[in-house]
């Protein structure tokens, strides 16, 4: 049997039952790729569901808050992909009178959509034949046919998509696309591939020259960048015992695009309570402290693609009111960065 035709057996019998596999609403299938670009699917379910039950059609995501939207795709991270569903969503409702475009070449026109989304959703939903290239389309390519070349150089992005589109099955694309990225991600997985009970293991190349652990090959180019983040969270508290505190909202270009935080100082290097009680003035201008207290003793480091934030925390407490003052029952309703969202958690207010 083809390698097409083992895939399409094979997810026949161990398909998952997800919610956006009942249907093929391209509006839907979009928002679940999108999403699924960003995480594992157990992790990415609840936020499609909840996306879908805020924003049913394209024109109610289009209609939504900025706020609204980021707040829902608070915790997946690369919050420009939020922007961009919002701003396509918006294109789909002015440039395309609220019709979700219906074939590969009009996807594109979409703002954060390249070759991958408009596969996939021109497959699903139209039946097109464009064979879908993901993660896990390159690890099950790479490691069948015994193909070293880099995965993200330019020569190994043209050479997997055309492989990809030579050993698809045409007929069956939704299928065969949905089945190959199934298949990479619950048979052929990263660490421990099922290679015993695969049905391919009879022609895997890598299975037979051992190169199982070793493809695909990825080149590492990005060095990694440290800053130092140094949150200075002002805490007010009235006579009735209301605590308030202050968030800014992150503008320009760089992480965290139109995202919430606490006044942020940020150092060359780690910063300790007395250069803190020194410098918190130059970003909390207008606010007095009596007491500057630490909250983690070690820095948090919150890993990103290419850059590790060293993160501390300082309570600077004030016995005097200020501007733009936030009662701290409100915080939740500002989207916020995970490493935010998580002091919010711990520190309990
Ligand atoms: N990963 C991303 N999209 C997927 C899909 N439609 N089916 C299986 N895995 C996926």
């Amino acid at each position: 049997m083809s390698f097409s035709g083992k895939i399409l057996d094979w997810y026949h019998t161990n398909k998952r039952s997800l919610p956006w596999r009942k249907t093929t609403d391209p509006y839907k299938i979009w928002l679940s790729e999108i999403i699924l670009q960003q995480t594992r699917v157990a992790q990415g379910t609840p936020y499609y569901l909840r996306f879908i039950e805020n924003f049913p059609t394209v024109k109610d995501l289009a209609d939504a808050e900025e706020e609204k939207v980021l707040k829902l795709w608070q915790g997946l991270g690369y919050y420009s992909r939020a922007r961009n569903l919002h701003a396509s969503a918006k294109m789909v409702v002015e440039q395309y009178n609220g019709e979700f475009p219906d074939n590969y070449k009009k996807l594109l026109t979409l703002i954060g959509v390249g070759d991958y989304t408009a596969s996939a959703i021109s497959s699903i939903c139209f039946n097109e034949p464009h064979a879908v290239v993901d993660g896990n389309v390159y690890r099950v390519l790479a490691r069948y046919y015994g193909i070293d070349t880099p995965i993200n150089s330019t020569e190994g992005i043209k050479y997997f998509k055309s492989l990809a589109q030579k050993v698809m099955d045409s007929e069956e694309i939704r299928d065969y696309n949905q089945g190959i990225m199934e298949f990479g991600a619950i048979q052929c997985s990263p660490k421990k591939p099922l290679c015993l009970l695969c049905p391919l293991n009879d022609s895997c190349v890598a299975l037979e020259k051992g190169l199982v652990d070793v493809l695909p090959v990825k080149l590492k180019k990005t060095k990694v960048r440290s800053r130092y983040f140094n949150y200075l969270i002002p805490i007010y508290k009235d006579t009735d015992g209301n605590q308030f505190t202050r968030l800014n909202q992150r503008t320009g270009k760089g992480i965290w695009q139109n995202l919430w935080e606490f006044p942020l100082l940020e150092s060359n290097d780690i910063l300790e309570i007395d250069d803190i009680t020194i410098r918190y003035k130059g970003t909390l201008h207008d606010i007095q402290s009596n007491e500057v207290l630490s909250f983690n003793e070690n820095s948090i480091v919150h890993k990103l693609s290419h850059q590790h934030l060293h993160t501390k925390f300082w309570l600077v407490y004030t016995n005097d009111d200020f501007n733009d003052m936030i009662p701290v029952e409100k915080i939740t309703d500002f989207p916020v960065p995970v490493l935010i969202a998580d002091f919010i958690k711990a520190f309990k207010f």
